[in-house]
């Protein structure tokens, strides 16, 4: 994509690069992962609030202190908010920002945990910046998921499972158990409750493990549902044909 000319030459736009850098070692970033970190200008990495620092950032500090090329970090705030016209001002806020690199023909990687295709903040900004006609890459990332599973020591699913990715319990969790065998349930800590009445109301025999935290320094597993309200939370229920 070229841009009107500057001084009669015509200027490449950078484009947007959703990074995955994993659930939290940072030695489960990909070779790909740190190469883009050790040679983009821009780091765009996501905060909840303006006082809280990006955890996605604190996961890459390591490969960025080590480079040698000068960089630039932005820290837009994406609330933790259903508030949908919020939202969309803080999206349009961090796309603006994000595009304004693009126009001087930078690069812009956008650091996501896990991986960017799954429940990522960077799926809002690649929908605004695509629509405006600039190129958006993606770099997968290890998800906090199977992090999850291989700090457990479990197959998620083997042979015919079925596994759901439950972002948010409410109803709808109900209405398809019967047909899951691994159920994944992210930001557990927030809905213990209806969480743990609608597993409890599935007869099938079942093994419960919750990971906070995994693959970082404080990793916690524990067996069965947590209360501790902590961010970084994963239970994973698995009904068993096999055993955990
Ligand atoms: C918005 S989703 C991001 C998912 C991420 N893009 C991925 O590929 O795994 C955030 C949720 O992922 C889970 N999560 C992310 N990192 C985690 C970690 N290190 N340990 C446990 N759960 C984690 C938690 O359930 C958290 O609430």
């Amino acid at each position: 994509m070229l841009s009107p000319t500057i001084a009669g030459v015509s200027m490449k736009k950078g484009k947007l690069i959703g990074v995955g850098i994993g659930p939290g070692d940072p030695e489960l970033l990909t070779i790909k992962a740190q190469k883009i970190l050790k040679n983009v200008p821009i780091i765009c990495a996501p905060r909840s609030a303006p006082q809280r620092p990006s955890i996605a950032l604190s996961i890459v500090k390591n490969t960025l202190n080590n480079r040698k090329k000068e960089y630039h970090v932005l820290e837009p705030v994406f609330p933790m908010t259903e508030n949908y016209k919020s939202l969309e001002d803080h999206w349009d806020r961090a796309s603006n920002q994000v595009a304004s690199f693009l126009d001087q023909g930078k690069d812009v990687a956008f650091i996501t945990l896990g991986d960017p295709s799954i429940y990522s903040t960077f799926s809002y900004i690649q929908r605004k910046i695509e629509a405006r006609g600039y190129v958006v890459e993606m770099i997968p990332g290890i998800t906090s998921f199977t992090g999850c599973a291989s700090s457990a020591g479990i197959p998620l699913v083997e042979k015919d499972d079925i596994l759901v990715i439950v972002p948010k319990v409410d109803h709808r969790l109900k209405n398809i158990l019967k047909d899951g065998d691994t159920f994944v349930i992210m930001k557990t800590s927030r809905h213990s409750e209806l969480l743990e009445k609608t597993i409890k109301s599935d007869h099938r025999e079942k093994e419960i493990i919750s990971v906070k935290n995994c693959t970082k320094d404080d990793e916690e597993i524990s067996r069965g549902f947590v209360n501790h309200k902590k961010y970084l939370s994963t239970t994973l229920v698995k009904f068993s044909k096999y055993k955990l």
